[in-house]
């Protein structure tokens, strides 16, 4: 027998139909009276309704039929026509168990999808900010849940690597060395001996554009530079590769530290070798207009509620649009893999262009209806003060200083005790800080950066969490060292064991909500919700010392049991636990 919860409203279910009434599906509510049961079924009311019958009848009719299951303890009726159940402990020991030998059973929905998802969106030659930190973290976490639910999954850095202030930078490279070799008319490919940083780049990158704007010369000779770069000029397509090598490096970097990671590092620039396949295919079809001089596809619909402008393909001044390369890109994913459904984790300011390039691509038939493109918009983070994050001295919060700067205060405040690989530690305790506080919203809201509130050890905080993973693994591990052995729950001694266990039957339905809603935040809820059961568990027992062999090998098994599953869940959400704390 499987024990879990969907299969015992499978079971019910086929209990119901042979009273006769064919309900479509039975569900289990989790009793919000613990002391009337651990779930409800409320079904009988509709039922009542439908057969003109009363409701404690037909409650107390499926009552007869399903008290005896061994899945329960017991079950009664309740006004005007609730059945409460609360389950045996057999059932909650034999599922506790399952998942203990094998965590997958409560994540494994058998997705059989192949789910591409773009996210990070880093631009090259300028800092990463705070902005970018919320993609890479909902992204990379949402990629470990699509993995965890059986689908397969191709994720994409989706660098922006192109465009005009790329002709900017080397444009101004251009101004400041101009007898650099790249420059020269005979150039030919060669290594130049140009010492370019990544401390250089965030110094060029606005005042570059900056000098852009202000004069309309610069302007002129960045678009010209641009379009030869675009033409793949050989000194200006080797400057620009350095560029987005010295670039890349940096980014990587930064990833690493927090805990991300990509399958695929393309970049705008590899989407728009795709420009001329998918121009001619849009001219084949007829799609393209000329409006104001810039090249559009309609795409009004009938039910529109707002206006929804024309895609510009290519501006009136000439430049292929970030539109275009949204749309070059779906199609170059499209002919590289077999793919169910595109994810995008970007922030949602940028719906509008998103629902413009969807509908293009599916007027234009570049992919099938059946293919899903979903735009994954998040909010914002903003400064402790709700405005904007930003430095003191005015200028955009780059990521590195914000996880600098919480890195400190977890050296400072939370590791006391800790001696050795103080630093790695730190960082490992700053990233889950950070990432837990950045998942716990749901993905659509903004919230408030608070250092303070997010590194408390004693509230809904990643630091709390990891706080009490270390102290599990600390007891598993005296456990070993005593030479205790343990390897299954036997016996439910207490409550709160039962408590935790029937927050684990929860886990499977948080999983399929979490997957559905393309969000984090009822997985980051349930590790906050568990982790507090399991401690005060821990408050109310002495497990080294009990005496009972039975009950302290169960509760060691229930430990292992919270601190795997607690370890699966914090890895979705990109958090390592560390060694200690
Ligand atoms: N680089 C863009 C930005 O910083 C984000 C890219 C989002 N992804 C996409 N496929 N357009 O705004």
């Amino acid at each position: 027998m499987k024990y879990n919860i969907d299969e015992l409203e499978i079971k019910i279910k086929n209990s119901i139909h042979d009273l006769g009434f064919l309900v479509p599906n039975v569900t289990l509510n989790p009793s919000n009276r613990p002391d009337l049961g651990d779930y409800q079924y409320n079904g009988a009311m509709a039922l009542a309704k439908k057969s003109h019958d009363n409701p404690l009848n037909i409650a107390n009719k499926i009552v007869d039929k399903i008290k005896e299951f061994p899945e329960f303890k017991s079950v009664s009726v309740a006004n005007p026509g609730f059945i409460n159940i609360t389950l045996s402990d057999d059932f909650l020991i034999s599922f506790a168990n399952d998942s203990l030998n094998d965590i997958n059973i409560n994540y494994d929905l058998g997705i059989n999808k192949t789910i591409f998802l773009d996210y990070g969106g880093p631009n090259i030659a300028k800092t990463l900010h705070v902005g970018h930190l919320r993609s890479a973290n909902i992204g990379n976490a949402l990629n470990n849940l699509c993995k965890a639910v059986g689908a397969k999954t191709i994720s994409d850095i989706h660098l922006g690597d192109w465009g005009r202030p790329m002709g900017m930078v080397i444009q101004e490279i251009k101004t400041r060395y101009p007898d650099l070799a790249y420059f020269k008319e005979d150039y030919n490919g060669e290594d130049v001996d140009f010492n370019l940083t990544n401390e250089d780049l965030i110094e060029l990158y606005p005042t570059a554009t900056q000098k852009a704007k202000e004069n309309e010369d610069i302007m002129e000779e960045s678009r010209q530079i641009n379009k030869e770069l675009q033409a793949k000029h050989k000194g200006y397509y080797a400057l620009w590769q350095k560029i987005v090598q010295v670039s890349v490096t940096e980014i990587k970097k930064l990833y690493k530290d927090l805990n991300v990671d990509f399958d695929l590092w393309e970049g705008e620039s590899d989407n728009f070798a795709y420009i001329d396949e998918l121009f001619t295919y849009l001219y084949d079809k007829n799609l393209i207009t000329k409006s104001d001089g810039a090249e559009v596809i309609n795409i009004k619909e009938d039910t529109d509620k707002k206006e929804i402008p024309p895609l510009i393909l290519i501006k009136s001044n000439g430049a292929v649009s970030y539109e275009a390369t949204d749309l070059a890109a779906i199609w170059e994913r499209v002919h590289k893999f077999k793919i169910d459904e595109i994810w995008y984790i970007v922030d949602k300011r940028q719906e509008l262009h998103f629902t413009q390039v969807f509908r293009a691509a599916y007027k234009s038939e570049i992919v099938r209806r059946e293919t899903k493109l979903i735009f994954n918009g998040f909010g914002t983070m903003n400064g402790p003060d709700g405005k904007p994050f930003k430095t003191r001295d005015g200028g955009v919060m780059p990521l590195s200083d914000l996880l600098d700067s919480v890195t400190k205060v977890c050296e400072t405040r939370l590791m006391e005790n800790i001696t050795e690989n103080r630093e790695e530690i730190a960082k490992t305790i700053a990233v889950a800080a950070i990432k837990y506080a950045d998942l716990l919203p749901f993905r659509n809201t903004d919230y408030n950066f608070d250092i303070e509130k997010f590194t408390d050890l004693n509230g809904k905080t990643g630091t709390y969490l990891l706080y009490s993973c270390v102290r599990m693994n600390s007891l598993l591990k005296k456990a070993c060292e005593a030479n205790i052995n343990y390897s299954h729950i036997k016996t439910l001694s207490t409550s709160n064991e039962r408590k935790i266990i029937l927050a684990m039957l929860d886990l499977k339905r948080i999983i399929k909500r979490s997957f559905e809603n393309y969000s984090l935040n009822e997985i980051c809820e349930y590790l906050y919700k568990i982790t507090n059961l399991y401690n005060n568990f821990y408050a109310e027992n002495k497990v080294l010392t009990e005496k009972n062999i039975d009950i302290r090998s169960s509760w060691l098994a229930l430990t292992k049991l919270i601190f795997d599953n607690n370890k699966y869940l914090l890895n979705i959400l990109g958090i390592n636990i560390p060694e200690k704390m």
